[in-house]
């Protein structure tokens, strides 16, 4: 029976993915920073363990408690909007302590156990929002573009090992609390020079949304990555991901 462990599983994403594994047989370690077992149904395949990615001791004690993890997926992060002129410094840390370091802190913690097995995925959720220029989210987006960066030279670093990275980049889902939370960290509606540019901005990202990304669709990709090994590294995941993809060559 294989593992997999899962960050930030309180909710969305992280929280279907883990449950689409239990589903399917697999033994399921959901992290989230305030463990809740009731998210889930009973079984003893799964372990909710507690878990903060910019912690480096939570990080230990979770990689400690977990034994063999065969799949990692790095799912835990959050969004702030704010045109960059009006962020603070403490949030675009913030941005890169969970968003990039916090997924390279956990992909090092498992990378020894997986070299010493020969055997081992890793995946990490970034955005498709990496295929395009929007304003507003710089910082957000430079901080998924850098995990694909790392992710892309990282694989090359551990084939060698049986070792496989892989980044599946959502589309925009509103099934999630991504929305709620983007929104809590939101600056600059009330800025006497950007409040304007900010509402049309808005507008026209809630206007081409589309059909958008299910969570499914994450969980889904993430099950494709496990099972097959000759994914490519970049796995658009949803309808919009796929087709902003396509559309960036
Ligand atoms: N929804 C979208 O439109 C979208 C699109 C593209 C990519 N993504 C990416 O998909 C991933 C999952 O997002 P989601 O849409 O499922 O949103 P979500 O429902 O808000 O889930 C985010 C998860 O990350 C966790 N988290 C945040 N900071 C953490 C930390 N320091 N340590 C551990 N866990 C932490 C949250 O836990 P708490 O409950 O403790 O806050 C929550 O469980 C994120 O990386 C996000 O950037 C989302």
């Amino acid at each position: 029976m294989k593992t997999i462990m899962i960050t930030g599983c309180s909710s969305g994403f992280g929280l279907e993915t883990a449950r689409y594994f239990l589903e399917r047989d697999w033994r399921v370690l959901a992290t989230m920073r305030m463990p809740r077992e009731d998210l889930f149904p009973r079984s003893e395949r799964l372990r909710v363990l507690q878990l903060d990615v910019t912690d480096a001791q939570s990080i230990r004690n979770a990689i400690e408690a977990a034994g063999p993890i065969d799949v990692l997926v790095n799912n835990a992060g959050f969004g702030a909007p704010a045109p960059f002129e009006l962020m603070d410094m403490e949030t675009v840390r913030a941005l890169f302590d969970t968003n990039t370091f916090g997924t390279m802190a956990l992909t090092q913690a498992v990378l020894p156990q997986m070299r010493a097995r020969r055997s081992g995925v890793v995946v990490n959720i970034t955005s498709s929002v990496t295929y395009k220029p929007l304003p507003l989210v710089g910082v957000y987006r430079a901080a998924k573009a850098a995990v694909n960066a790392f992710s892309e030279s990282l694989a090359s670093e551990v084939q060698q090992f049986g070792v496989r990275i892989h980044v599946v980049l959502p589309g925009s889902s509103g099934e999630t609390r991504f929305r709620d939370t983007a929104r809590a960290h939101l600056r600059g509606m009330e800025d006497e020079v950007y409040a304007d540019f900010m509402r049309k901005t808005i507008a026209r990202m809630s206007e081409s949304t589309g059909a958008g990304t299910r969570m499914q669709d994450v969980a889904e990709a993430v099950w494709r990555v496990a099972a097959d090994a000759s994914s490519p590294l970049h796995i658009p995941a949803g309808a919009d991901a796929v087709q902003w993809a396509a559309q960036a060559g």
